[in-house]
């Protein structure tokens, strides 16, 4: 079989993967191992791993061990441990979801906009690149990672839909908006950002005309016009859209199509940054 290639968008609350069988995507909170008294069954999402020496848990079984820290970490840069593990948790599931050999794997993946500089680049590329030994639920493998790509967060979903013109896309997560913006396919640095909140920062993640309104009054310091066409992507995209449609009447709903020769899938707004990543990764490595 020829090289696995995959777009992972290896977020703060889930990570999204897509490749040529599909997507898959898992919450990411991961903690340190502990003694667990009680053994429990391992839900769908949870996982007891050890990687290249470290042990822990991820999915949801990390969710509920979050108040007592090590994890969750919503941060503008995605240089750290974390994403590794992040990252070659959903190569390995990729590989369980579609009953695929997962012993290589070409990759793209994201940083937020702020952080996208080379030494960040080259530091997440360094951390990826090469062969990494894991333990997933007592099931032993290894995943060598032969090319890594690094593209912005929010210009990467831009890949998943490309236009001509100015496009903007907003895309936001957990602990970051990324706003990037788009002119005749050149990302423009001087007009776009990442902004340091989230759902999971803000005061009240239920007001969501606040949310739009904290995105808009940050957008409009990029010079970002009330009628420019709009890209709405992330977790919240669907519930949000109404609210940023307030600030950009021209606003659309993402819905990135990953397509494999007859096979199209219109995926959910969420899955934008990976199917774009996907997508830069198969014109660099295929
Ligand atoms: N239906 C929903 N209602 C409310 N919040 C939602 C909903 N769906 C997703 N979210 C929120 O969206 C966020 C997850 O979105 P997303 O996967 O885009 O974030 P992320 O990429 O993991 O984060 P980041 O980009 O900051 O690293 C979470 O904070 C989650 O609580
Ligand atoms: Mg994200």
């Amino acid at each position: 079989m020829s090289k696995l290639i995959l777009g992972i968008d290896a977020g703060n609350h889930t990570a999204k993967v897509a490749g040529p069988y599909g997507m898959d995507s898992y919450r990411t909170a991961i903690c340190d191992w502990f003694e667990r008294d009680i053994v429990e069954s391992h839900g769908a999402d949870d996982m007891e791993f050890e990687i290249d020496g470290r042990r822990g848990y991820a999915g949801t079984i990390a969710v509920y061990e979050d108040e007592f820290g090590g994890t969750g970490m919503y941060g503008d840069t995605k240089a750290h441990e974390d994403t590794k593990i992040r990252v070659l948790l959903a190569i390995y599931r990729y590989g369980q979801k579609y009953g695929i050999d997962i012993s290589e794997v070409a990759v793209v993946t994201g940083q937020p906009i702020v952080s996208h500089k080379p030494a960040e680049k080259t530091a997440i590329s360094e951390m990826l690149t090469g062969t990494h030994s894991l333990t997933v639920n007592g099931y032993e493998t290894a995943i060598t990672i032969t090319d890594v790509g690094i593209a912005a967060e929010g210009a990467g979903a831009f890949w998943a839909a490309p236009a001509g013109g100015t496009i903007r896309v907003i895309d936001v997560g957990s602990g970051t908006v990324n706003a990037a913006s788009i002119v005749d396919k050149r990302y423009i640095n001087n007009a776009s950002d990442t902004f340091n909140f989230g759902m999971e920062t803000v005061n009240n993640k239920n007001d969501l005309a606040a949310v739009a309104r904290a995105i808009a009054r940050n957008t409009s310091r990029l010079k970002w016009h009330r009628n420019d066409r709009v890209l709405l992507c992330g977790g919240i995209a669907a519930d949000l859209y109404p609210h940023i449609q307030t600030h950009y009447g021209a606003a659309e709903l993402m819905h990135p199509v990953l397509q494999e020769g007859n096979h199209v899938t219109v995926a959910e707004p969420v899955f934008a940054n990976a199917i774009g990543f996907y997508k830069l990764a198969r014109m660099s490595f295929a």
